[in-house]
């Protein structure tokens, strides 16, 4: 308790230095205040109401600009490549540990040295080497038709394996960066030989050809194409909470678990997290960005509507979320699922997972 009271305190005084130094009032009197205002570049692979009330929050407390530009993560990479040393990016904010590596891998980011953002963020969701930090966290899991099954004949993801969900799995492609993290996961707790043969029983069991995204995945249960499967569980959340009849009516008709490897193995969770780039130089203006998304208000508004799930455990959960049942994460260090995503990736083509 006290830690966390000392970890809050010092988020606190990071915000409040920043806000201190871009106090327009003392800035020289021939600076107009644009010139004196700090601008933050982030390049954020999210797109949602929330993201921009908590960036709003932030240019009111600290007195900077914030400059963001949304696109899909490998967009926003290959833009970062093309403008080299020229990037205006200071961020970068994307989901998957294992879509950050990539950034990482890139050469395009730097890591964070940070005693106040490394108390705030538990050791196995950040980057080892401080090149990415979660500020999110999510988990992937089971979405079912419980006419079907129930949730104790889906308690693991070698259930998914066996012969009789044969026909009954729909899944996305390999290539989707969940999947690859999963796979990773699988490697390093299992290794290579039983983590191909998972994929190769997964594609034996699958009633389509990988398709569509997640959200795709829970509607074909719905339609009655496959009764189980894998999805992020944000994706059945906000199907729940959609205005659409129909979408609430595709949440109601399924049910969602959160599966261990093996009983008492833990489960695959995941982050949204930050990165700093290398062309970023106000660092001191970065790391008090990254420590508002990890108060209080950050946690809320980061997760509000995408449903994920805070990574500050004191942080009360997005409305709806509540329906995902409890799980206990794996103690996997996410580092693990950039370090094995070229090893998944060959086993999936290996295991005919398209
Ligand atoms: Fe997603």
């Amino acid at each position: 308790m006290i830690k966390k009271i000392q970890t809050l305190t010092s988020l606190s005084l990071l915000i409040g230095a920043v806000a201190a130094c871009s106090n327009p009032a003392e800035t020289p009197s021939e600076d107009t205040e644009a010139e004196a205002r700090k601008v933050l570049t982030i390049y954020s692979s999210r797109h949602y109401d929330s993201d921009k009330a908590l960036y709003a929050m932030f240019e009111e407390e600290t007195g900077a600009r914030l400059d963001v530009r949304e696109a899909g993560a490998s967009q926003l990479l290959e833009t970062m490549r093309a403008e080299g040393d020229q990037s205006p990016a200071d961020v970068v904010i994307a989901a998957d540990a294992g879509s950050l590596w990539r950034f990482k891998d890139a050469g395009l980011t730097q890591p964070i040295e940070s005693d106040a953002l490394n108390a705030a963020v538990p050791e196995s969701y950040r980057a080892s080497d401080g090149h990415w930090y979660g500020v999110a966290r999510r988990v992937r899991g089971i979405a079912y038709d419980p006419a079907r099954w129930n949730a104790s004949e889906l308690s693991t993801w070698e259930t998914l394996a066996q012969e009789d969900k044969a026909g009954e799995i729909c899944v996305r492609s390999s290539s989707n960066i969940y999947n690859l993290s999963l796979m990773s996961e699988l490697i390093d707790r299992y290794g290579e030989e039983a983590a191909q043969d998972w994929a190769t029983a997964i594609v034996a069991n699958m009633a389509r050809n990988p398709q569509g995204g997640d959200t795709d995945q829970i509607r074909a249960i719905a339609a009655g194409e496959c009764s189980v499967a894998i999805v992020n569980h944000y994706y059945w959340i906000r199907l729940g909470a959609s205005e659409s009849e129909a979408d609430q009516q595709v949440a109601a008709s399924t049910s969602f678990v959160v599966p261990e490897f093996v009983e008492g193995s833990g489960s695959h969770v995941n982050i949204t997290g930050i990165a700093v780039t290398k062309t970023a130089d106000d660092l001191e203006l970065v790391e008090a960005f990254a420590a508002f998304l990890l108060t209080e208000t950050g946690q809320a508004y980061i997760t509000r509507d995408t449903k994920e799930l805070p990574l500050l455990a004191s942080t009360p959960l997005p409305e709806g979320v509540d329906k995902v049942p409890t799980f206990r994460p794996s103690d996997t260090h996410l580092d693990v699922y950039g370090e094995n995503q070229a090893d998944a990736q060959r086993l999936f083509d290996l295991a005919g997972w398209n």
